[in-house]
C-alpha cells in the first residue's frame, strides 16, 4: 500500500526506504525512533508467546542503533474462548521481556476480536548522527547475521504437530532472545548498515538493504547459521507458504549456485519471527565486531557474506 509522502525535514527515516522504524528529530542531539509490531500465537506456551512478541517488537528499535525506552501493549482476544488468566500470562511474558530490555510499559489497548494477537508499539531514542539505517552498506563490507534461521519452518511444524520437542525448545530460546546484546556490540564497534531479519526472510531483508544502499551482495550459504534440524523439516516439506512466496520473489534478483541444495535455498527465504540482526560492517572491523558480539552474548553470530559494488540489487548465493 503506497502512502502519500509528506516532506518534513524532521523525519530522518520515513516510510520510503523500507527501514525498520521511523526516526524523528526532536533536538540537535536527540531523535525518537518508533515502531509497531504484533503477531498471532506461534508457540503453545502463552508466557513464551508474550516474551517472543515483545522481543520481536523491540527488535526494530535495536536494528536502528537506538535505545528502546517505552512501549504500549496491543492486545486482541476472543473473550468467549480465551480466559483473562491466559491473556494475563501473555502480558506477563511481554512485561518481563521488556523489563529485561530496560523498557517501561506505560499503557496499551485491548479489543475483543476473533483472533488472539499480541504486540507492542515501542519508542526508542538515538542521537540523530548515530542512526543506523539499512541504506549505508558499502562495497567490501562484511555481512554478519546474529541469530540462526529456521523459526518459520519450525513454527509451521508446530501448527501441524510435526516439530520435534527439542526443535520447539531451541526455536523458542532463539525467538525469546533480545537483539540487545547484538545492538550494543554493533554500536560499540561502529557499522555501516543494519536491519533485522523478519517476515521476508534473510534474502528478502538483505535485498531491502542492498537496494537502499545501491550495492549488491554475495552470501556463502554454508556459513549461514541455521537452527539444528531445520533442514530436515524443510526436506519433509514442512515450511510456511511465506517461505515459498518469499523465494518466488527473491528468485528474480538472486543467482543461485547450482550446488546450493533446495532445502537450504528455502531456509534462506524462511520468514522469521524475532530474527537476528543483519549487519554490514567495514572489513577491517569485522573481526572486532564478531569478538564483541560473542563477548556480549550474541553467541550465534556468524559472517555470512559480503557487499559488492554490482550488480546493484542482486544477490549471488554461493555454496
Ligand atoms: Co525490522
Ligand atoms: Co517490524
Ligand atoms: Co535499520
Amino acid at each position: 500500500m503506497a502512502l502519500p509522502k509528506v516532506p518534513n525535514p524532521k523525519v530522518l527515516v520515513g516510510i520510503e526506504t523500507a527501514d525498520d522504524a521511523g526516526v524523528y528529530q526532536l533536538t540537535d542531539d536527540l531523535a525518537i525512533v518508533q515502531t509497531l509490531d504484533f503477531i498471532t500465537p506461534i508457540v503453545d506456551d502463552p508466557y513464551a508467546f508474550g516474551a517472543i512478541a515483545a522481543a520481536n517488537a523491540v527488535s526494530d528499535i535495536y536494528a536502528m542503533g537506538a535505545t528502546p525506552i517505552t512501549a504500549l501493549n496491543i492486545v486482541t482476544y476472543p473473550s468467549a474462548e480465551v480466559t483473562p488468566d491466559l491473556v494475563a500470562t501473555v502480558l506477563q511474558g511481554g512485561y518481563d521481556k521488556l523489563t529485561e530490555a530496560g523498557v517501561a510499559v506505560i499503557g496499551g489497548h485491548t479489543v475483543d476480536n476473533p483472533a488472539l494477537t499480541y504486540g507492542l508499539s515501542v519508542t526508542g531514542i538515538v542521537h540523530p548522527q548515530q542512526v543506523i539505517t539499512n541504506a549505508g552498506a558499502k562495497p567490501g563490507d562484511v555481512l554478519v547475521l546474529t541469530k540462526p534461521l529456521g523459526t518459520g519452518a519450525i513454527n509451521h511444524g508446530i501448527k501441524q504437530d510435526r516439530t520435534p520437542p527439542e526443535l520447539i525448545a531451541k526455536a523458542t530460546e532463539v525467538m525469546m532472545t533480545l537483539n540487545k546484546a547484538a545492538a550494543d556490540a554493533m554500536r560499540e564497534v561502529g557499522v555501516h548498515a543494519c536491519t533485522d531479519v523478519t517476515g521476508f526472510g534473510l534474502l528478502g531483508h538483505l535485498h531491502e538493504m542492498i537496494v537502499a544502499s545501491q550495492v549488491g551482495a554475495r552470501v556463502f550459504a554454508s556459513q549461514v547459521p541455521l537452527i539444528d534440524g531445520v533442514l530436515d523439516l524443510i526436506a519433509q516439506r514442512i515450511y510456511p507458504g511465506g517461505a515459498r512466496s518469499n523465494k518466488r520473489y527473491v528468485d528474480k534478483f538472486t543467482f543461485w549456485h547450482e550446488e546450493v541444495p533446495e532445502p537450504l535455498r528455502i531456509a534462506l527465504c524462511d520468514p522469521q519471527t524475532s530474527g537476528g540482526l543483519l549487519i554490514a560492517v567495514p572489513k577491517e572491523r569485522a573481526d572486532l565486531l564478531l569478538a564483541t558480539l560473542h563477548q556480549k552474548g550474541a553467541q550465534w553470530s556468524r559472517v555470512i557474506g559480503e557487499i559488492v559494488a554490482e550488480p546493484v540489487g542482486s544477490i549471488a548465493v554461493e555454496p
